[in-house]
């Protein structure tokens, strides 16, 4: 791990919950209650579905629920060009209308191979579902139809997001500042 600071609070954690409130109102709007299935991309979703969920039974949302693990190559903080699915769901996706949620949309790789594998499998509709859109340059042509915060170009953590695998449990979400070395 390269030095580094977490110091910098972009969101806090009564920012995230009251925007993901309207994040499950939103979703209660659009999506039909019939064959709901809830698609977390592992680790990064793992907090945010566990909040989104929990809001769904005011609704009468009472979808299925499941995680796929997915990892672009490599560690540090550039994600390189290839997704690979390293633990699968085994949810029966044919009919379904599935949401596909994630922690952050970077360069859209990850949603955009999601999207494409659900829709094989046969799911009706696919929907993204995203707490921070990072605002860069798109290596694929991504957008996601629920999205909590913009954020900049800078490497966030907390509220499910890792720095070389630390910092998942922070309940705020942190700018990583890293140190000049010399
Ligand atoms: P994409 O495939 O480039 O859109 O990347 C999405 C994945 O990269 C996310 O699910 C995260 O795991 C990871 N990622 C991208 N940016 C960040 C960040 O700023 N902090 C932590 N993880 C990130
Ligand atoms: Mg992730």
């Amino acid at each position: 791990m390269r030095p580094h600071h977490v110091r910098e609070v972009l969101f806090t954690s009564e920012q995230i919950q009251q925007r993901v409130n309207a994040m499950i109102d939103e979703i209660a709007g659009i999506c039909e209650a019939g064959n709901l299935v809830m698609l977390g991309i592992l680790r990064g979703s793992f907090i945010f579905m566990a909040d989104l969920v929990r809001g769904f039974a005011h609704h009468n949302l009472h979808p299925r629920i499941d995680f796929i693990t997915l990892s672009s190559y490599g560690s540090g903080t550039e994600s390189s060009g290839t997704v690979k699915i390293t633990h699968d769901t085994d949810e029966d996706l044919r009919g379904a209308d599935v949401v596909i949620v994630d922690d952050i949309l970077d360069s859209g790789r990850t949603l955009a191979f999601a999207k494409a594998l659900f829709l094989q499998r046969g799911a009706r509709s696919v929907r993204t579902c995203v707490l921070l859109d990072k605002k860069t340059d798109r290596a694929v042509n991504m957008k996601a139809d629920f999205t909590g915060f913009p954020v900049g170009d800078d490497f966030v953590v907390g509220y499910g997001l890792d720095y070389d695998k630390r910092y998942r449990e922070l309940p705020y979400i942190a700018k990583v500042t890293f140190e000049e070395t010399r």
